[in-house]
């Protein structure tokens, strides 16, 4: 699909100071299958812009649209569901279960879905099985290391078909080795024709993505190769 951003603002009230402006008028249209990377510093607007996106939250003031989808004017429960069925999140703290096994993990975003319980077990089969973690399917999380962990959490991100992948931070808690491997493992996503956009402040992923781009003050711009 095919999202696109218009006049996109975010402020935030808290109680009775100023209001913080963390999102301001952002302009941007990302393709489908294309591998976006936002950098900013820490307070930049990274997580406000990747939640508004990703359909968690509602801009103040703009348009947010897929194909023409206007989401921030959906329902709260509309939105969910479009959410569930068209996006997956990848986060740096994992947010998996941690004493639940994989495979639980997995199952979870299926029971909000249109999915027949008789579905899920092949679902999942075929998920571990792309990110070639078959045999981890009973381990519980709390056993895994952070990068299996995050191979997990982009299995789950994955059980419901999204178009696209957000990523926040998503390697910030590994070392280079498991970076590398999800770096190469989101790009094997892009093949498949999965739009994937990660923010972050580490340069890394600037070298695998199609375009840069760089939010200062909630305020985004190109950053030209
Ligand atoms: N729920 C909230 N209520 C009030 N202010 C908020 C809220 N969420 C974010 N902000 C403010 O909005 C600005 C942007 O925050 P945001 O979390 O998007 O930054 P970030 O780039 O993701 O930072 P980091 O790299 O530290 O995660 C900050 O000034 C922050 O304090
Ligand atoms: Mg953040």
């Amino acid at each position: 699909m095919k999202i696109e951003l218009n006049g996109v603002s975010r402020s935030y009230r808290n109680g009775s100071n100023a209001a913080v402006n963390a999102l301001n008028k952002v302009n941007l249209t990302i393709e489908q299958g294309s591998f976006i990377c936002i950098m900013g510093v820490s307070g930049s607007g990274k997580t406000t812009l990747l939640n508004l996106i990703g359909a968690i939250d509602v801009p103040t003031e703009g348009r947010i649209t897929y194909d023409g989808i206007d989401i921030s004017r959906l329902s709260d429960a509309k939105r969910s569901s479009f959410r569930n069925e068209n996006i997956g999140f990848l986060f740096q703290d994992y947010a998996l279960i941690e004493y639940r096994s994989v495979e639980d993990n997995l199952k979870l975003p299926l029971y909000f879905s249109e999915h027949r319980p008789g579905e899920f077990d092949k679902i999942v089969t075929d998920r571990l099985r792309m990110l070639d973690m078959s045999d981890f399917r009973k381990r519980k999380v709390n056993t895994l290391s952070g990068g299996q962990k995050q191979k997990v959490a982009l299995a789950r991100a994955l059980v419901c078909n999204p178009s696209v992948i957000l990523c926040d931070e998503p390697t910030g808690a590994l070392d280079s080795a498991s970076t590398k491997e999800i770096i190469e493992l989101l790009l094997r996503l892009k093949d498949k024709g999965i739009t994937i956009v990660v923010v972050s402040h580490d340069p890394v992923f600037t070298q695998y993505s199609d375009r840069n781009l760089l939010i200062k003050d909630g305020v985004v711009s190109e950053i030209q190769n």
